[in-house]
């Protein structure tokens, strides 16, 4: 046992952060507002949450899927995705039903929660049986592959499945969890960060995003945070976040507007990087979605919504001519 890192009380209200994010993936799905067979599996219930948040969530997950759509149908097979901080995301085993398209999929988390992932998926069939080797065989594994810092069954690895856990403020860890994962500069790749980045502090979150795109000179980027937290309902938003023991740099790149975080991710070695606040992206989604949506739950506080969109950005960054053409409406 003596792998097992200790981990802060900061790195703890972080870990936490999961439990919400799949609660309230929960609770929109449980009224409708899109399919997930799986995320039931991964939290026993939910709260009833405010429409304003389940609409956000649904603009969250359906923005995300948009890219990796295009993505997918850029590359094709022999490709990877490298879900950075994926806590209990269920995106795999979505794909898996939707297309099995010879994808390397790598999960990367602080190792208390790929264990808690780990076990989950080992005590249920219709997670397990997505996730098999040519031999039908499925390795849980101590964390080694990682550095050492996993604990027991941190970590699981099967054919075109990879969850392991590193910390991802630390490189060498990332750079082990990406070989234990068999991922391969080669391929092309699309690194997903859906509510993680604002978590690593600036500096890491730069050293971070640096060393991929160091790594793969074909590369797509998919970001999903926080944006003009500079503002007044961005203050509130950093106090709710510090309160709950997350606090966020006031120098983070998540207090500028979504041009200026593009801009950064070019700075960072990407060719290129475009940026959109949430309520250009939820006025992209197609109308019969939206109009579907917008039927699911009556909301009082239009303005919150908005509100809440304009703090909330997705951002692509590409390496690679492969990619050039992504778009918000492509
Ligand atoms: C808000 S949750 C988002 C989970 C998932 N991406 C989603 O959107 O459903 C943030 C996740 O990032 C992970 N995380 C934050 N900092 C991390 C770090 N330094 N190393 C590894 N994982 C980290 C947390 O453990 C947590 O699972």
């Amino acid at each position: 046992m003596e792998n097992i890192k200790s981990w802060s009380a900061e790195d703890e209200a972080i870990i936490a952060t999961n439990t919400d994010a799949t609660e309230c993936k929960r609770c929109a799905v449980e009224l409708g507002y899109w399919k997930d067979e799986y995320i039931s599996y991964f939290v026993k219930r939910a709260e009833r949450k405010a429409p304003e948040i389940n609409r956000g969530y649904y603009a969250r997950v359906k923005g995300m899927e948009m890219f990796i759509h295009q993505f997918l149908e850029r590359c094709g097979t022999k490709c990877q995705i490298i879900n950075l901080g994926c806590g209990f995301d269920t995106l795999y085993w979505r794909l898996e039903d939707a297309t099995r398209a010879g994808v390397n999929f790598v999960e990367l988390d602080f190792p208390a929660v790929t264990a808690k992932k780990c076990h989950i998926i080992k005590r249920n069939k219709r997670l397990l049986q997505k996730i098999t080797s040519e031999d039908g065989e499925v390795m849980v594994g101590a964390g080694g592959g990682a550095g050492g810092a996993g604990g027991p069954g941190a970590e699981l690895h099967a054919d075109g499945y990879h969850l392991v856990g590193c910390d991802l403020r630390q490189a060498g860890e990332v750079r082990r969890a990406l070989a234990a994962a068999r991922v391969s500069p080669a391929a092309p790749t699309l690194a997903l960060a859906e509510c993680v980045l604002v978590y690593l502090r600036g500096d890491a979150a730069r050293a971070l995003l640096a060393q991929l795109a160091a790594f793969f000179p074909r590369l797509v980027l998919l970001v999903y945070e926080q944006c003009n937290l500079a503002d007044k309902f961005g203050e509130v938003m950093l106090r709710n976040l510090a309160a709950r023991g997350c606090r966020v740099q006031a120098d983070a790149w998540q207090c500028e507007a979504p041009e200026a975080q593009a801009a950064r991710l070019r700075a960072l070695g990407f060719d290129a990087a475009r940026a959109w606040d949430m309520d250009t992206v939820w006025r992209a989604l197609p109308d019969d979605d939206r109009a579907r949506v917008e039927a699911l739950e009556m909301l009082d506080e239009r303005e919150l919504l908005q509100q809440l969109h304009a703090h909330y950005a997705l951002t692509v960054a590409t390496k690679g001519d492969l990619f050039a053409d992504m778009d918000l409406n492509a």
